[in-house]
């Protein structure tokens, strides 16, 4: 095999949007009907309760209740709950749950938008709620006023003691981190495929006051998949607590959590590894957020993602664009898998052709999005 050139050994370019190439296109941001202020938790239907909190406990939450068909995870936060289950037939996403500052809140969204009003027992953690279906029929829950649960125990981060050459801060001292299930913090982010990103977009910024932090965009300068964050005003969120890449199918890409620091990674892979977990991908760097990863799949084949070392942004951060192509969703660590790439089996050929058929994808986009997604970095 021949040597990379160095010529191929490139980072894609980041353009914020006052600075934007003249053939990119913005990404509209709609007046918000609230700032929601959290990702609380994550609904899922599935089929083997018992299995899904195995998998989820070595993975690092603790085990809030599994009893009448449902099962709350927490993770060591002050969370009430960031898993739900409910036991049904089959292995799916049913949604995400996002707080909102205060009750008052809810009823505006409520009013201007048909919510169902939830019981205040569906909700992990009790308080008020609202459900909405968003464009492709996933749920998405509004809470407030929430009861707040007692931290659970979390290690102290191990990297204050790393020593460098010329910066000595662990001395006469060893690093011997637990081996131990990677202790889940918190939730961080949801990532969903949409067969339409415009729409998807415009809907979740409107109902959710999202900020887009950085658009990757098509070669023909059309926005095809946003990382968005809370808009917190002057305190720092996650760089995207919500992801939209748009696609062939609605679907559940992954949701990632947070761990401490990056021996957690490590160990907590050891952990998950030995109980007979299926890996996916990782640890490496990603470019867009910074985090450090390991993804995982659950029982049912669902993807999980540890992370630590994000980064974070205050709302006035500029949004920026960048080229959507694969070699950009990681700075380092093993290849990304074939199965995050273009599909070639029969099942991904009858999607292609019905929303051909539908009109709802035009072949001039479906030849942008698989070149997209099928230009590796180049010296792999
Ligand atoms: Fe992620």
């Amino acid at each position: 095999m021949s040597h990379p050139n160095k010529s191929t050994l490139r980072s894609a370019p980041a353009y914020p949007e006052s600075a934007l190439p003249p053939f990119v296109q913005k990404l509209g941001r709609p007046i918000p009907l609230v700032q929601a202020q959290s990702l609380a938790f994550l609904m899922f239907e599935k089929p083997d309760l018992a299995a899904t909190e195995a998998f989820l406990v070595d993975f690092g939450m603790h085990t809030v209740a599994r009893d009448q068909g449902r099962l709350l995870m927490r993770g060591s936060g002050r969370e009430a709950c960031i898993y739900l289950a409910h036991q049904g037939e089959r292995s799916r996403y049913l949604g995400a749950a996002f707080t909102v500052a205060s009750e008052a809140e809810l009823a505006i969204v409520e009013k201007l938008s048909g919510a169902r009003r939830l019981a205040p027992q569906q909700i992990p953690g009790g308080g008020a709620g609202i459900e909405l279906v968003d464009p492709a029929g996933k749920l998405l829950w509004l809470i407030a006023g929430q009861a707040r649960a007692a931290p659970l125990p979390l290690r102290p981060p191990l990297h204050p003691f790393t020593n460098s050459p010329g910066m000595l801060r662990r001395v006469n001292a060893t690093v011997r981190p637990p081996l131990e299930p990677a202790t889940v913090a918190r939730l961080g982010h949801v990532v969903m495929q949409t067969t339409d990103f415009a729409g998807m977009a415009e809907w979740y910024m409107r109902h959710l006051g999202l900020i887009p932090t950085d658009v990757q965009y098509l070669e023909d300068g059309s926005p095809n998949l946003c990382f968005f964050r809370l808009d917190l005003g002057g305190t720092p969120a996650d760089h995207h607590s919500f992801v939209l890449a748009g696609g062939i199918e609605e679907k559940y890409e992954h949701s990632a959590y947070e761990v401490i620091d990056l021996d957690a990674l490590g160990q907590g892979h050891n952990v998950l590894r030995a109980n007979g977990h299926r890996h996916m991908w990782g640890i490496g760097r990603h470019v867009l957020g910074s985090q450090l990863f390991d993804y995982w799949y659950d029982p049912d084949g669902m993807e999980f993602e540890h992370y630590t070392d994000g980064d974070v942004f205050t709302a006035e951060h500029e949004t920026h664009y960048v080229p959507l192509e694969m070699s950009g969703i990681w700075a380092w660590g093993d290849d990304v898998p074939p199965s995050m790439g273009v599909k070639r089996d029969l099942g991904t050929i009858f999607k292609i052709i019905r929303l051909l058929r539908s009109g709802r994808l035009s072949t001039a986009r479906l030849k942008l999005l698989g070149r997209a997604m099928t230009r590796p970095r180049p010296w792999l």
